[in-house]
């Protein structure tokens, strides 16, 4: 969704700006702006791509400070009035926003009132002129006076043709960064924008302002007091945020054939064969606490939500302890009872999703322990946590979540063996499941090697305007994800639906236009599985059947796909891949863009 950059140092800003907001498209966007402090203010913006702003933005706009923004439509659709950067009426003052002003229309009235005249649908045009009209004899005593009018979560930063050799950035629920370099700064919502520059990094905190000067930066609150909040060197790897296609292949690509590895380097150094269990050293909680555990419950939004609910049958299958999960976006609206002996598990990729993070501080403020599942380093959700897990996908680009999700799914198995171990789960059973996790790898690669066969059925799959994904208990969150990947990249109605359930009304609508998906791992239920892909058959529904090798599927006319058999609590993950593979070419046999999905942004942080 929206994104933040800025500089100040010795370079002209606005070839630096248009760069970096070009490495925050994967996010999702609809316009895109900067405002540069010359020897005025100069602001272009635009609705459409960060191309269309390039192309517009005059060749003399020079300067050595300046903020940019992508801007994801909210308050008022895109256009180029809408897009950020907001300034006052006189173009003294410009602010970029990341968040939502709650108070906006009463704001809006209150200045309207006052004679100012607002030319944007947007909450973030208030603050520009509460800046302005602030008697503060600083921009930062300026930007202090607009927040204390101001309700609601935001990233922001304002630049100011009177104060010309600084950036003020303010932080409340949306990510800033303060990037360090050799005489110059930089600012970022996201860390993809800074990397090439600098990985010396300073996270603000909620509630925390910044001055950045070419000099350096310095942070303080709201009531002006300093804070001590210090820039660290990031571990990452600069080359691997690059963004477009790699070898004429879409990232979604890439990231899938990645999966081998990313999971690799979430088991590495966390599995104990000689105890046979897992190590989270990031968990926080000795045994003592792990065994006083009474019942887990994960948080999580979208696909990060469908691999909670396979963690949920690992915790429950592995521990024995009572499991479930629940969208966080909806978890956090309906006051939730927080127990003491609940152990709540936050689950994402970006750390940043706001329903995610708030449910996050809704547990905390009620007393609870909650840990986080997360990929991003240093990221808000990962910050609020009492400890956690870092997933190690490495930076995932396309909006579509692939090596993120099995990486999750690897985090809930570690964590489901080790409070498994701690409580009943036997040695055998222990070393049964090290060894499973072990050979996930290169099972992933088997997989991934199916890929032709794959691609033929996902063709025929993309003709329909509609279809089913369906699957039993371990098999029915495997058909969510499946039926969300398949929606959210091919643009086909996808339906995900508990196998058991089918005759229950869903049947009515089967037909030989109406495809079914069905996962029907080797296990208990694979019998009853069969039965009700029998009923789906006998209306004609065409098949395309995950399965395992020697599941019988009888006289059944079906499109077979099959995945390499390993520990049936760890059936999920294998059956998770064919189905990323098949969203993934009907979506390129119908001429979409993979990367970037219509509607759809990388991480969803407005409410
Ligand atoms: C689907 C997808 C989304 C995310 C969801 C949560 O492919 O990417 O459904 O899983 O928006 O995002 P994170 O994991 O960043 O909290």
């Amino acid at each position: 969704m929206c994104g933040i950059v800025g500089y100040v140092g010795g370079q002209n800003a606005a070839p630096l700006l248009v760069e970096a907001l070009g490495r925050l498209e994967h996010r999702g966007y609809d316009s895109a702006g900067v405002a540069v402090v010359g020897s005025q203010l100069k602001v272009t913006k635009r609705a459409g791509r960060v191309r269309d702003l390039a192309e517009v933005l005059p060749k003399r706009t020079s300067g050595r400070v300046g903020i940019g923004h992508t801007r994801w439509a909210t308050h008022g659709p895109a256009t180029d009035v809408n897009a950020h950067p907001h300034t006052d009426a006189s173009g003294t003052v410009a602010v970029v926003h990341n968040g939502i002003i709650d108070n906006a229309a009463a704001l809006r009235a209150r200045l309207t009132d006052q004679g100012v005249e607002l030319v944007s649908d947007t909450d973030t045009e208030v603050f520009a002129h509460l800046v302005a009209l602030s008697g503060a004899d600083t921009l930062e005593g300026k930007v202090v006076d607009a927040l204390d009018a101001v309700e609601g979560t935001y990233g922001l930063a304002v630049v100011h043709a009177g104060f010309p050799d600084r950036v003020v950035v303010a932080r409340n629920g949306s990510p800033l960064l303060v990037g360090v370099g050799e005489k110059e700064m930089f600012i970022a919502s996201d860390l993809a924008a800074l990397v090439r520059h600098t990985t010396t990094v300073a996270h603000l905190a909620d509630g925390e302002l910044a001055t950045v000067t070419a000099a350096g930066f310095t942070t303080f609150r709201r009531d002006l007091t300093r804070t001590q909040t210090t820039a660290r060197e990031v571990d990452v790897d600069p080359s691997a945020y690059e963004h477009g296609q790699i070898d004429g292949r879409p990232r979604m690509y890439t990231e899938m054939l990645e999966q081998p590895a990313s999971v690799e380097r979430a088991l590495r150094g966390r599995l104990d064969e000689r105890f046979a269990t897992a190590h989270l050293g990031g968990l926080e909680m000795d045994a003592r606490e792990l065994r006083a555990v009474r019942r887990v419950k994960i948080l999580g939004c979208g696909s990060a939500y469908y691999v909670g609910q396979m963690g949920a049958s690992l915790v429950e299958e592995l521990a024995r302890v009572p499991a479930d999960a629940e969208a966080a976006s909806e978890f956090r609206y309906r006051d939730p009872v927080i127990e003491p002996d609940t152990l709540y598990v936050a689950v994402s990729q970006s750390g940043e999703t706001i329903d995610t993070l708030l449910a996050v501080e809704e547990i905390k403020r009620k007393g609870g322990r909650v840990i986080g599942l997360v990929n991003v380093v240093g990221s808000a959700i990962a910050r609020a946590c009492d400890g956690g897990i870092y997933l190690h996908a490495g930076p995932e680009i396309a909006v579509a979540s692939t090596k993120a999700l099995t990486t999750m799914y690897v985090g809930f198995a570690l964590l489901a063996l080790q409070l498994g171990r701690v409580r009943d789960l036997s040695v055998a059973d222990g070393r049964r499941l090290v060894a499973g996790l072990q050979a996930l790898p290169a099972q992933i690669e088997q997989v991934l090697d199916g890929e032709e066969r794959i691609a033929e059925a996902a063709k025929s799959l993309a003709a329909a305007e509609s279809l089913f994904f369906v699957g039993r208990v371990r098999g029915y969150p495997v058909a969510r994800e499946g039926a969300q990947k398949f929606k959210e990249i091919s643009y086909r109605h996808a339906e995900a639906y508990q196998m058991s359930e089918l005759k229950h009304g869903p049947l009515a609508l089967i037909s030989p236009d109406v495809p079914t998906v069905a996962i029907v791992p080797d296990d208990e239920l694979t019998d009853r599985n069969v039965a009700a892909l029998h009923e789906i058959a006998a209306r004609g529904g065409p098949l395309v059947v995950v399965t395992h090798p020697g599941v019988d599927l009888g006289e059944l006319r079906a499109e077979r796909i099959e995945v390499p058999r390993n520990e049936r609590e760890l059936d999920p993950l294998l059956l998770t891949v064919p189905l990323q593979l098949l969203a993934y070419h009907a979506a390129l046999s119908l001429g979409h863009d993979v990367d970037k999905p219509r509607n759809l942004a990388k991480s969803v942080t407005v409410e």
